[in-house]
């Protein structure tokens, strides 16, 4: 009987780029999901954007768009960079949609008539420059433990002391600077210490939902305070922010919003919702309370109480099913430490697939590592370098390579009926392989087929193809041992499939079969099979590419320090940079290479330059950085003929803030140079430079 599985990865907030640590989490699923799909399971992965929010609504308004420009935008880089991952979702939305609101509202008046949600007047910083409320992290101040300055109003980066804002010392908002009032409001609170909450959870969270771990630090959350027969473990949980937020209003308020985590998770029954609808799909067969579906969750550990107490807590109290598993990942380290900006590795998915890394090395690699616990990964750029090479290339390739161009050259592209108690071996190694990929187990899922691996290359080494056609009499094992190795390659292919669909399915015309399911490792190819072509499957990643890599991250994610600009081509200053001769160089303040080198400037090539209609000193250009295109408006029309710009090279800022002008949105600022004659001259490069490289 097929199973019916729903399942979602965390939603990526819609204010940053998708990085290495977050792919973690979309690779662990997407293999997850793509095993499940091969064996024949009914299973849907759905995810979405997360788009509301202070942080987003105030990064929208640094940039000088709306929120929902802002979140338009990621959503098409967030996709972009997944699907150059092959993450493979069923539906990638938005919890900006009307699916996801209704649902909220729906889930909010059922535990409203549950009687679990209470309005209170609660005591808050505010910001009476900005006219808002302040959520911890935009209040800094003085820690009031050591004294460091700048903190944050939660916990102290310098001495590690956890506070509650109102706590710092001569705090200020990190949004205008000014020193918060407090203010007083009436806010919306679930009812988590509520005695039904508390029992349900107590309950729900032993019931082998969570990893042993995870459950054991949800107890935490649970017991009541040591010494305090009064607590009542969990407190209640405040579900509303007050205006200007971006969000979803509380349907019978004026100026009450849900809390992002109110709707972050009901985003994944809006993106379902929305599938379902698309696809003919009976949303209730899997969300209803009495649903036989399976739902789980695959999270990083940081998000964990919110998908192991108050998520469980919303569905259940709103008569919903609640989920049949939480799986919580750890966190990605490089090279041993913290991704950082400094040392360049906080690795953005576009800039590894720009600099022209393979995706699939970093499938297999996080694969080779992941196991079913919340320890973190390590991403070890030597490890990763030699992993590849000696596994995927070494062994898996290898056994096509060395092979193929026998059974094309001498036996018409035919193989001949093979069996033996190796390929016997490999064939039963598909249960234990299916268990550990079930379990999440994939490390030791891949252990086990580079086994199988180092075993094919053994055979073919042992047989020595390469001997045999020597040999006059070689002809039938030659044949027999070059089609016993591609059998084995084809199980392998059908194991390693779920982590390397690409590969796979260039394996797969290689082998001239059609789409491998995992079932299939039940048969051989039967003699007289004629393979297709071989064509190179895997190359080999060298060193100095991840250095290259690490350099493009150097700095390059520093936010732009450009304040918010005016909008419309009158007031805003045309997109170039032009250095003046008015004043000797030398008067103009010094700036560190700190400083400078927060500034990525890359060798762009001019693809299209255009007249934009009604605009008098615009020519709208779109440069060509290699792996993207930036469509940049750039106040030179006076000096240059659009016609005369297609094709040359010239450098641009790539990291400036994008600006929405009057005619479009700049993504970015080429450099020229004026001086107080007229004239605007166009910088280039020497020639051999290519597009996207950095200058520096
Ligand atoms: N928007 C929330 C999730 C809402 S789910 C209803 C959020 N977004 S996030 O963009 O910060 O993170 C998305 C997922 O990526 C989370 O599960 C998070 O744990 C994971 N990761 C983010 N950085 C990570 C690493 N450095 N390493 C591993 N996973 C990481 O949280
Ligand atoms: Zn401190």
């Amino acid at each position: 009987m097929p199973r019916r599985i729903l399942v979602t990865s965390a939603l990526p907030y819609a204010n940053g780029a998708i990085h290495l640590g977050h792919l973690v989490e979309y690779i662990q699923t997407d293999i997850w999901v793509r095993f499940q799909k091969m064996r024949g399971h009914v299973c849907w992965y759905v995810c979405a954007d997360d788009t509301h929010g202070t942080p987003i609504m105030l990064r929208a308004d640094k940039e000088g768009i709306t929120p929902e420009q802002l979140i338009a935008r990621v959503h098409g880089e967030h996709l972009r960079d997944f699907s150059g991952f092959h993450v493979a979702f069923d539906n990638y939305y938005s919890t900006h949609s009307d699916e996801t609101r209704l649902h909220a509202e729906d889930i909010y008046a059922r535990l409203q008539a549950a009687g679990l949600i209470e309005t209170r007047a609660i005591e808050q910083f505010y910001d009476p420059v900005k006219a808002m409320f302040l959520p911890d992290r935009f209040i800094k101040g003085e820690c009031p433990k050591c004294g460091a300055a700048d903190q944050y109003g939660d916990n102290c980066e310098a001495c590690g002391a956890a506070y509650a804002p109102t706590e710092l010392k001569n705090p200020y908002s990190a949004v205008s600077g000014t020193k918060p009032e407090m203010r007083q409001s009436d806010h919306y609170f679930f009812k988590l210490s509520d005695a039904k909450c508390q029992a349900f959870l107590g309950e729900w969270t032993r019931a082998g939902h969570l990893q042993a771990e995870a459950a054991n630090k949800m107890q935490e959350w649970l017991k009541p305070a040591a010494n305090d027969g009064a607590s009542e473990g969990l407190t209640d949980w405040d579900i509303s922010r007050d205006a200007p937020y971006f969000g979803f209003r509380i349907p019978g308020t004026a100026d009450k919003f849900f809390y992002v985590w109110l709707d972050a998770p009901v985003g994944y029954m809006g993106s379902f919702q929305n599938l379902a609808d698309r696809a003919g799909l009976q949303f209730d067969e899997y969300w209803a309370a009495d649903s036989g579906a399976e739902l789980y969750h695959f999270i990083g550990k940081d998000i964990l109480y919110f998908h192991a107490l108050f998520w469980p807590a919303m569905l259940k109290f709103s008569g919903r099913r609640t989920p049949s598993g939480v799986f919580a990942h750890g966190f990605l380290t490089v090279d041993g430490q913290k991704m950082s900006k400094s040392r360049g590795t906080f690795i953005t998915a576009e800039s590894y697939l720009g600099q022209g890394l393979d995706p699939e090395w970093l499938r297999y690699y996080y694969a080779a590592k992941l196991n079913a616990s919340m320890e973190d990964i390590d991403l070890n750029l030597d490890d990763f370098v030699a992993r590849v090479n000696s596994d995927l290339v070494g062994k898996y390739v290898n056994i096509a390579s060395r092979c193929a161009g026998f059974i094309h050259k001498r036996f018409g592209a035919a193989l001949t009926a093979a069996s033996s108690a190796l390929l016997a071996d490999a064939q039963a190694a598909g249960a234990a392989i299916a268990a550990q990929y079930e379990a999440r187990e994939y490390g030791k899922a891949v252990r086990e087929i580079m086994a199988l691996a180092d075993r094919a290359n053994q055979f073919v080494n042992d047989h020595a193809p390469w001997e045999l056609a020597k040999k006059a009499d070689g002809e039938a094992e030659l044949h027999r041992v070059c089609s016993e190795a591609l059998n084995l390659f084809r199980l392998l292919t059908i194991y390693l499939k779920p982590v390397l669909p690409k590969l796979a399915a260039n394996a797969e015309a290689f082998l001239g079969v059609a789409p491998l399911a995992w079932a299939d490792a039940a048969a051989l190819l039967p003699g007289g099979h004629r393979i297709g072509e071989y064509a190179h499957l895997a190359t080999r990643v060298e060193r100095k590419q991840i250095d290259r890599l690490v350099d493009a991250n150097k700095d390059s994610l520093a936010p732009a320090a450009a304040p918010p600009q005016p909008v419309g081509e009158k007031t805003a200053a045309p997109a170039v940079s032009a250095v003046s001769t008015a004043s000797p160089a030398s008067s103009t303040p010094l700036v560190s290479i700190d400083e400078f080198s927060r500034i990525d400037l890359r060798v762009a090539r001019i693809a299209k330059a255009e007249h934009v209609e009604g605009a008098e000193k615009l020519i709208r250009l779109t440069l060509d950085l290699g792996a993207e295109t930036r469509t940049v408006f750039a106040g030179i029309k006076s000096a240059y003929d659009p016609a005369a710009l297609t094709g040359r090279l010239t450098v641009m800022v790539a990291n400036l803030a994008p600006r929405k002008m009057k005619f479009g949105v700049s993504e970015g600022m080429v450099l020229a140079a004026s001086g107080e004659g007229p004239g605007i001259f166009l910088l280039s490069p020497d020639s051999g430079a290519q597009p996207g490289m950095r200058v520096k």
